[in-house]
């Protein structure tokens, strides 16, 4: 028997018409700010989501949106695919409840699902940004669920404030003198130079030492040595905080740091390469785009620096319309940056930006393409 060897591309495009033969559709590449349809032919629903890998495959977790209200009526979708392009509903990973007062009761808020998977327990761990229902975004607290499976069904544990009665790390003895002389009666208006000193040094730290401090937007970050970390915004979205976790990742083990204090960062995304850690985020608009923003740092602990954004092309100065969420690592190393652009009339109808990210003179360099192939 004779063995024809083609040329790689050639056998790229006969791959790809015997997959378009059998399935039926064309495979189009992944198309930033289009609606993207499930196996199923529905617009995948899962925003402000994350990906977790798991024995070969990707499961994208998300918001669940509806049409007239951002609240959580549903709960966290889960999806599942092999290649990233194709995704197939696999449920609601953690869903809302009828019970009153519970802290998922139908009409709370539930935002930026991340999943992570505990090598030792063998559990896989959901945080996400919880608001009680009925209180706006007063509470600002993480909220933890565990499932032995990837896709769930998760079960509910705990929601919580960050790490009450510690101090950052980085608060030795002289910060803290500086800390004992802040009253936050003394700043009520907010934006003076005295006011942004005060909270540099910690007068919002202070403020909320005893019973925790605030934790909205979110990611999780797994670091190569297995031990994980929460980012979020804190301190009434003044200033980001980075916190471990315990080594079964169910709790903030005390150690946090802050990042870029008094800086208004939101929907922090981490990764890592090389050795240099990454974080872009977003300004602070509400649900309207803004420019991005990017830091780098030696040590998950820092110092981080910022750099100018990192997006080029039409609405870059906006994040192509989008806001970040989270930036997958590929197992080859390669990153792809993931936002959401929100429709805060038509929750449902929001898109999903997927990038992929270059590097330029050492730095994260993301370009807008309309359609691209991994
Ligand atoms: C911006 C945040 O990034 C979103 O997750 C959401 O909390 C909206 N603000 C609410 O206005």
């Amino acid at each position: 028997m004779k063995y024809i060897h083609l040329p790689m591309n050639v056998t790229k495009v006969l791959l790809l018409v015997a997959l378009t033969a059998l399935t039926g559709q064309a495979l189009a590449g992944i198309r930033p700010g289009e609606i993207w349809p499930d196996t199923k032919g529905q617009h995948i629903n899962a925003h402000g989501g994350g990906i977790l890998r798991y024995k070969g495959t990707y499961y994208w977790f998300g918001e669940h949106k509806s049409e007239h209200t951002s609240n959580a009526l549903v709960g966290i979708n889960c999806y599942s695919s092999k290649d990233l392009r194709r995704w197939t509903p696999r449920g609601v990973a953690l869903g809302v409840t009828d019970e009153r007062g519970h802290d998922l009761e139908r009409g709370c808020v539930m935002e930026r699902p991340k999943v992570i998977y505990n090598e030792r327990t063998r559990k896989f761990v959901m945080y996400f940004h919880l608001e009680l229902k009925g209180h706006g975004y007063d509470a600002a607290r993480y909220a933890v669920a565990v499932s032995n499976k990837p896709e769930g069904p998760y079960e509910y544990l705990y929601s919580s404030r960050s790490c009450p009665g510690i101090l950052p790390l980085e608060f030795g003895p002289e910060e803290q003198v500086a800390l004992d002389s802040l009253n936050i009666d003394d700043y009520k208006e907010w934006w003076t130079p005295q006011w942004r000193r005060a909270v540099a040094q910690g007068l919002i730290v202070k403020r909320d030492l005893q019973g925790g401090q605030m934790s909205r937007d979110m990611t999780l970050y797994v670091d190569t040595d297995g031990r994980a970390y929460h980012i979020f915004s804190s301190e009434e979205n003044l200033t980001l905080h980075i916190a471990e976790l315990t080594e079964d990742y169910l709790h903030h083990s005390g150690r946090y740091t802050r990042l870029s204090p008094v800086g208004h960062n939101e929907a922090p995304a981490l990764f890592r390469h090389g050795d240099t850690y990454w974080m872009i985020t977003s300004g602070c608009t509400g649900w309207a785009p803004n420019e991005a923003r990017m830091f780098s740092a030696p040590s998950i602990w820092g110092p981080w620096t910022q750099h100018p954004t990192p997006c080029r092309g039409p609405k870059s100065e906006i994040t192509f319309g989008g806001q970040s969420t989270y930036v997958l690592t590929l197992p080859d190393g390669r990153h792809i940056f993931m936002a959401d652009i929100w429709r805060p009339k038509n929750p449902i109808d929001a898109r999903y930006v997927w990038l992929p990210i270059d590097f330029e003179d050492g730095r994260p360099v993301i370009q807008w393409q309309s359609e691209w192939e991994l």
